[in-house]
């Protein structure tokens, strides 16, 4: 296999801890051992030592929905790559169009945490996508091709592997509405042929290129079947544990 799917669960900013401890207890006695796509949660930072406790050696991996490119220092409110390290993560999701929209966030400040994430080892998931608007006015593969432009800078092509790429058209976020297989599959196809022209054809099939938008159990089978797709970034239907389940094992059902 060229490319091993990878699941990813983006709880966002949801759950209580006792509800974040009955999910993980819940999901290692389904996926404790499952190794036929990558799976991994992105709980939010409280709960990410104790969640890494529950998980331990099974093969659910975890991962952070954000941190800061610095190391240490007088950064108030921030969290460094070694402090995820430190408590088992080995993901970090960087960029989230959410991020982008109310927190400010530039594809340069992202092409830094890239850098950061890559020096210590997380495998960042880096999210890419157009607006409705933009899409609307035809300028999606224009957009999402700057977006990888800028965050890509200056990464080395033998490290572009390692990273994972999420495509989430920001109109399909949450939403319900799901970009066609189609739609997909016609940007993810893009965006390897960006990867080719920046890096070369090796890197561009090499690298995992999720979709994320509204991806529900009875939505990711098609999505899978597309060439291109190799995973999928999911919110709000990673909240329940058995729609998680039900994503994750899509060859199943
Ligand atoms: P959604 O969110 O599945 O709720 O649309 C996806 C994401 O934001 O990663």
């Amino acid at each position: 296999m060229l490319r091993k799917s990878i699941m990813g669960g983006n709880w966002k900013m949801n759950k209580s801890l006792q509800e974040a401890t009955e999910f993980t207890k819940k999901l290692i006695s389904e996926l404790g051992t499952y190794r036929d796509v990558e799976t991994v949660i992105f709980p939010p930072f409280p709960y990410l030592k104790m969640i890494s406790s529950l998980l331990g050696e099974t093969d659910v991996a975890l991962g952070a929905q954000n941190m800061f490119w610095e190391e240490k220092g007088a950064y108030t409110g921030e969290v460094s790559p070694l402090m995820l390290m430190d408590v088992g993560c080995r993901y970090v999701i960087l960029g989230h169009s959410e991020r982008r929209q109310y927190f400010g966030e530039t594809d340069e400040g992202i092409n830094k945490k890239i850098k950061a994430a890559l020096k210590f080892q997380l495998t960042p998931l880096v999210c890419v996508g157009e607006k409705l608007e933009e899409r609307k006015k035809g300028l999606a593969k224009e957009i999402v091709k700057s977006q990888l432009t800028k965050c890509f800078t200056g990464i080395n092509s033998s490290e572009v592997p390692q990273i994972v790429i999420a495509y989430e058209p920001v109109w399909a976020i949450g939403t319900g509405e799901t970009a066609t297989p189609k739609q997909a599959q016609d940007m993810h196809q893009f965006i390897r042929e960006i990867l080719q022209e920046i890096f070369d054809k090796k890197t561009a099939n090499l690298v995992r290129v999720q979709y994320g938008g509204s991806v529900k159990p009875d939505n990711i089978k098609e999505l899978m079947q597309e060439p291109d797709i190799d995973g999928a970034l999911v919110g709000g239907a990673s909240l329940d544990v058995d729609s998680f389940i039900k994503i994750v094992k899509y060859g199943e059902f």
